[in-house]
Formats: structure tokens, C-alpha cells, sequence
């Protein structure tokens, strides 16, 4: 199934996404946690940054060039498709933070209320993205041993 090429970048990027999501806790439990928001934004920055690019020189080109075999049979593919439409709705909403945080410097405590509840989906959304996506790489391996 899905003998997409490219397992060496694959591999690296599964590092790469794994080291972000380690990134992404000790934002949480070294910056956020203490109010420490000046590490917890630098760390939102740079996870923001390395993903983009990660998702848009490589998954993307690599959902499109899959997107005729998912779509043709979507039933078997169903995780492909979710890993897909989570992934662009948490990227967007962790742009719009991004966006947030630099707009409005230092975190006053009206903007930390509402952009918890945001902070919290992403975070969610990005753990659960990324275990299908884990899964997606797992099925590829097995399909190019
Ligand atoms: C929070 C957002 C996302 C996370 C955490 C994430 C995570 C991952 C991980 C860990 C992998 C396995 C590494 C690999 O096989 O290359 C992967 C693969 C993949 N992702 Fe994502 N991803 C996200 C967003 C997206 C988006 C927006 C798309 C496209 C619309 C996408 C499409 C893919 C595809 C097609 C693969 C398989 C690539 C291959 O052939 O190896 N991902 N993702």
C-alpha cells in the first residue's frame, strides 16, 4: 500500500517531527507552565517554522501525489484523509497563534484567556495528528522494506 518513494526523507522526517513534539512539551512544561512566555513563544516560533516547512515541501507534494489512490478508495485510506484534515486545521489555528503572539507581545493576561482554549485544541489536535501520521509512516516502512 501507498509505495510512495522517498523512505531516507520520510525517516527524517519523522525525526525531525518527533524531536518538535519533545520541543513542543518542554514549551509547555518549562515556559507556559512557570509563565515563562518569552521560551514558551520561542518555542512556538521555531516548532511553527521548522512544520511549515516540513508540511509543505514534503507532505503536501506527497498528499498530492497520493491523493488519486486515497481518494479512490477512501474507506481503506480513511486515516490518511483525517491525518490530512487535521493537519491543516491545527497548522492554521497554531499560524493564527502565531500571529497572536507577535501582535500582542508579553501576554497580557486578556489575550492568555483567550487563546488558552486555542492553545489546548492545537496542542490536542497536533498529538493526535501526529500519532496517524506515525501509523502512516509505520504502513510505509512495512510497504518498503
Ligand atoms: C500538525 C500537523 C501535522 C503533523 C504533526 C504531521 C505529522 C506527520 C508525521 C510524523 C508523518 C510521518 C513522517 C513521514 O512519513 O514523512 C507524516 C506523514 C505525512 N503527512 Fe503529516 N503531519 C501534519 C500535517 C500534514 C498536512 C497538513 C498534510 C497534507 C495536507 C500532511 C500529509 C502527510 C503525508 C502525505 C504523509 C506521508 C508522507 C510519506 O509519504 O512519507 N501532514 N505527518
Amino acid at each position: 500500500m501507498l509505495q510512495t518513494p522517498g523512505i531516507e526523507i520520510s525517516i527524517t522526517v519523522m525525526v525531525v517531527e518527533t524531536l518538535m513534539l519533545i520541543a513542543i512539551f518542554v514549551g509547555w512544561y518549562r515556559g507556559a507552565r512557570r509563565l515563562d512566555f518569552k521560551l514558551h513563544h520561542l518555542a512556538v516560533y521555531s516548532i511553527v517554522l521548522v512544520h511549515v516547512v516540513n508540511v509543505a515541501l514534503w507532505m503536501i507534494p506527497q498528499a498530492l501525489s497520493i491523493s488519486g489512490e486515497v481518494f479512490g478508495n477512501p474507506v481503506r485510506f480513511w486515516y490518511v484523509i483525517l491525518h490530512d484534515s487535521l493537519g491543516i486545521i491545527t497548522l492554521m489555528l497554531a499560524i493564527v497563534l502565531v500571529l497572536l503572539f507577535i501582535l500582542k507581545p508579553g501576554m497580557p493576561l486578556r489575550i492568555l484567556r483567550r487563546a488558552r482554549p486555542v492553545m489546548i485544541i492545537v496542542l490536542i489536535v497536533w498529538i493526535v495528528t501526529f500519532a496517524i501520521g506515525g501509523l502512516v509512516f509505520l504502513l510505509k516502512l512495512l510497504a518498503n522494506p
